[in-house]
């Protein structure tokens, strides 16, 4: 398989540390405020959300499909953190092996159909009651989320052209907003990052 991340892998923590690291703060907080402890990571990328995780306490396991970011993220974590490489759309995990479930920036890139598999499956590994964290882009709302939003073709655009029609499609769907609505979740709060261009929605498995 083509591995459309590994000309990225090299720099995406340079490109992204600062500013991502609100969103990355603001998960933890939510992560360690619900006291869940079996959490994993989707598309967990370098594993910089996981590392962050298993400071706080937390049994961490992230899964992804790109061996060059999976490479990075066993080179700069310790070695509690468990890294499992595979999509996304069917995971090897038993039903309700987690307290939680987080997929942060991964899953706008894929189809629709794929979309709705993941998260189908981070619900079908999550616990009833457990926590579902969705960071993505939000449909914009205001004229200044909107900006926000143009501001991000560019770099989605530079992702491929697979990755820039799962982000059109994924904003054209509803956005992170309407997202969790394809599966037996509640939404419990969204948090607008980036003038509401992008949001963390926090969802309870039923
Ligand atoms: C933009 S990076 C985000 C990484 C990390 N979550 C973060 O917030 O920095 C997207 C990651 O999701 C992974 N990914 C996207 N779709 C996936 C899928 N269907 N299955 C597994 N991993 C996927 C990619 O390989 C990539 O590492």
């Amino acid at each position: 398989m083509l591995d459309h991340y590994t000309l990225l892998a090299p720099v995406y923590d340079l490109a992204t540390a600062r500013v991502l690291s609100p969103l990355r703060e603001t998960v933890g907080r939510l992560v360690a405020e619900k006291g869940f402890v079996r959490v994993l990571d989707v598309g967990c990328g370098t594993g910089v959300q996981c590392v962050m995780l298993h400071a706080l306490g937390c049994r961490t396991t992230g899964l992804d499909a790109s061996p060059a970011m999976l490479a990075r993220a066993r080179r700069q974590s310790p070695a509690g953190v468990a890294y499992v490489r595979s999509d996304a759309s069917g995971m090897p995990f038993a039903d309700t092996a987690f307290d939680a479930a987080i997929i942060s920036l991964a899953l706008h890139e894929n189809k629709p159909a794929v979309r709705t598999a993941i998260l189908k499956e981070m619900r079908r590994v999550v616990r009833p009651g457990g926590g579902l964290l969705l960071v993505d882009y939000l449909r914009p709302e205001t004229p200044v989320a909107r900006l926000g939003s143009l501001a991000a073709h560019l770099p989605e655009r530079i992702a491929g052209k697979a990755h820039y029609q799962g982000f059109i499609s994924f904003l054209e769907a509803g956005g992170a907003q309407t997202a969790l609505s394809e599966i037996d979740a509640r939404v419990v709060q969204t948090i607008p990052f980036f003038f509401g261009a992008v949001g963390l929605v926090e969802a309870r498995t039923a």
